[in-house]
């Protein structure tokens, strides 16, 4: 994958070459960020889009190969259904809009989540995004729609009992490998680093599994303050850190 920054550019800036392969985000905070400002909610999450558009170039530009960023959780239709249908119409705009940018940067888009829930457009929208990126060769691009976890799991449980009642799968073959391939995540690496702006610590069901050995970041600005600078600092966070998996180093 092209980079913008060479290794020496990268380490000027403090950082070390070697980056997180998969970085996700939680991208929480926007309505308080709103709130502060006297302004309505739906302003906030507008200044959210503007922020993933900086730190999906910024990802591409130090050489993340994976980014997957929560922008709506299966629980969050219980949202006041002004919100919901605010954010539907955000999301609708981003995917008609903004497809032919990600492409011009070789960034391949999929999303995360059951996108049949939304409305016929949003969700065709989302699909014709995926299927004009799909051969691109930079950053992969994972947005969470209608993701949660659990419900992941459980559809990857579903298939793979179905595969098992009619003779297709043996139980005995059953591992996570096997299970990791029935995920949304399916072919990306596993995530390395987790970071969570908004000051909650918490992971809110968003990539339980894949997260399994991720290095977790928490900071108390709202998304729309993260800037690349402070995206940086997390990243120089994490490498600082010592992975062990659970062995000894
Ligand atoms: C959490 O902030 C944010 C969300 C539930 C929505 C995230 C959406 C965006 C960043 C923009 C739209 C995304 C796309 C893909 C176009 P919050 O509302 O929970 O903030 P709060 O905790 O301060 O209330």
């Amino acid at each position: 994958m092209m980079r913008k920054y060479t290794d020496e550019e990268l380490i000027a800036r403090g950082l070390s070459p070697d980056m997180p392969k998969h970085v996700a985000i939680i991208m929480d905070g926007n309505g308080r960020w709103a709130k502060e400002r006297g302004m309505i909610r739906t302003l906030g999450h507008r200044a959210g889009i503007e922020r993933m558009r900086e730190i999906i170039r910024h990802s591409s530009d130090i050489g993340v190969e994976a980014l997957s960023l929560y922008a709506f959780s299966t629980e969050n239709w219980k949202r006041p259904k002004f919100e919901v249908a605010a954010l539907s119409a955000l999301f609708l705009e981003y995917f008609t809009k903004e497809i032919d940018e990600l492409h011009a940067n070789n960034v391949r888009m999929i999303a995360l989540g059951d996108t049949t829930k939304f409305s016929p457009e949003i969700h065709n929208a989302i699909l014709r995004g995926a299927e004009k990126t799909k051969h691109n060769t930079g950053l992969k691009l994972n947005v969470a729609l209608n993701y949660g976890s659990r419900d992941e799991i459980t559809t990857a449980v579903k298939s793979i009992a179905c595969d098992v009642k009619n003779g297709t799968l043996d139980d005995d073959d059953i591992n996570y490998e096997l299970i990791s391939d029935r995920l949304y995540t399916k072919g990306l690496p596993d995530i390395d680093l987790l970071i969570r702006p908004g000051g909650e610590r918490r992971l809110s069901n968003f990539l339980l599994m894949q997260a399994a050995y991720a290095e977790l970041v928490f900071t108390d600005d709202y998304w729309p303050d993260f800037t690349n600078e402070k995206y940086e600092e997390a990243i120089k966070e994490f490498q600082k850190r010592t992975r062990r998996y659970g062995g000894l180093k």
